[in-house]
């Protein structure tokens, strides 16, 4: 078949590597990919929410499946775009509805799901400019710290953790008033839950479902969880205390109810389901929904499914993924990305990246985020750069070979972390 990707960084790097090794695919086109992306199947300049152009690059190309790696084509709704038009209908869009992905869409949604199919979450409120008061006096119920989170898609810097009253009541006002545009015309309050994170994957076909490995991200810029949140600066797979018997807890209360509960509300979904996870003494509760794969989780993910991707994504298509087995690597996997200094703030772009060739002979592989290619070289494009993925028979082995090869790669103003994983 001929399947058409989107997005641009490492998860969609991964994802490619992935999609490619399916003998079920003849050709793969990454719209719009990066340099990394470029080495696998062929880049198409088309950013991944212009449905217009992916509708006659799509038709052009007589494309048969399109993965949607971002939330923004998704929320957008890219599913109904294809699904209403007679010329499209017959492609297979892998990922949510417009409807399911309010998931992510709306933290308001999300909450109002959860609470509707008694899923466990944190305690809410979410509020207005009209119901500002009652937002205030909720808040008074709560002891710090304080989360408010903006209702909308805010490229994930929507969530404020504030550590006193006074300055959660403020900051309340202030997203109202439009720090977020209209992203934070609602907002969510929620009472704060302590415990560890966890990122959950599930593939659903809508009607049946398959948990993909669980893994853990490091958000922080800095070492020992420190400093401000990332896009993700590490991930490791699998995640040792989301054992069987936590599995089983988020299964049953969390999976299947979610399943179930968009089936009732009639919203169609055949794609990924990432639930953000906190072991809070024990129990699963949901942080959060995405209607996507996670980065930097979906590199060490990929590399931990053996079964044909395709073939899962086939399964969620004709909705029979029940018929379909996934067989995982037992190994362990890690994520180390290696980061333009100065990132998450002001950060230089268009450094050349060098090392390619040293880090070929190691058993690492290199997954490109932000690159891409000027004038015949490798530049430095974007926050995170590389992420360099790597397999071990435990979570120490895997981790040195990255260290190895972060250390092997150049570009000026590199940064990783080197504690990934030290809290597992
Ligand atoms: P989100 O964008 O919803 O993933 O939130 C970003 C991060 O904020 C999460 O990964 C958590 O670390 C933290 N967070 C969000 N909601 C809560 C909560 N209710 N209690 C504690 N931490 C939270
Ligand atoms: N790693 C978290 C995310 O992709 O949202």
């Amino acid at each position: 078949m001929k399947l058409l990707l989107l997005g641009s960084g490492g998860r969609e790097h991964a994802l490619a590597w992935k999609i490619a090794q399916s003998p079920k695919v003849e050709k793969l086109y990454i719209a719009p990919g990066n340099a990394g992306t470029s080495a696998i199947g062929e880049n198409v300049d088309i950013k991944a929410t212009d449905f217009q152009s992916l509708k006659i690059f799509a038709l052009e190309r007589e494309i048969d499946m399109i993965v949607v790696g971002p939330e923004d084509p998704l929320v957008e709704g890219i599913f109904d775009f294809f699904k209403s038009d007679i010329m499209l209908q017959h492609i297979a869009i892998i990922g949510p509805s417009m409807k399911g992905a309010q998931l992510e869409g709306s933290k308001e949604f999300a909450k109002g799901f959860m609470e509707r199919h008694n899923i466990p979450t944190a305690r809410y409120k979410s509020v207005t400019t009209e119901t500002l008061d009652e937002g205030l006096a909720f808040l008074e119920t709560l002891s710090a710290p304080y989360v408010l989170k903006a209702d909308g898609l805010c490229a994930g810097k929507g969530v404020l953790i504030l550590s006193s009253l006074e300055e959660a009541q403020k900051e309340l006002k202030e997203m109202l008033n439009g720090m977020f545009g209209q992203a934070s015309a609602t907002v969510v309050i929620e009472e704060f839950l302590s415990g560890i994170e966890c990122s959950v994957f599930v593939l659903t076909d809508s009607e049946h479902y398959k948990i993909l490995p669980v893994a853990k991200d490091y958000k922080r810029i800095g070492e020992g969880d420190k400093g401000l949140n990332t896009g993700g600066m590490g991930s490791v797979s699998p995640v040792p205390f989301a054992n069987e018997e936590f599995m089983e807890k988020v299964r049953e209360r969390i999976i299947e109810p979610t399943i179930s509960g968009l089936k009732e509300e009639g919203i169609i979904y055949k794609g990924f389901i990432f639930l953000g996870l906190i072991k809070v003494e024990g129990e699963p509760m949901v942080i959060e929904y995405n209607v996507r794969m996670g980065d930097p989780e979906t590199e060490s993910v990929m590399l931990r499914i053996q079964s044909d991707i395709v073939d899962l994504f086939e399964g969620v298509y004709q909705v029979n993924l029940d018929t379909k087995t996934m067989i995982l690597d037992p190994r362990t996997a890690v994520c180390v990305m290696l980061v333009s200094g100065g990132y998450p703030e002001e950060y230089h772009k268009g450094y050349p990246i060098t090392g390619f060739n040293l880090a070929e002979t190691t058993d690492s592989l290199l997954f490109h985020a932000g690159t891409t290619v000027k004038e015949g070289r490798v530049v430095t494009d974007g926050g995170r750069v590389i992420a360099v993925c790597s397999y071990g028979d435990s979570k120490e082995e895997a981790l040195e070979k990255s260290y190895k090869v972060a250390d092997l790669i150049s570009f000026d103003e590199k940064y990783f972390r080197r504690d990934i994983g030290f809290d597992l």
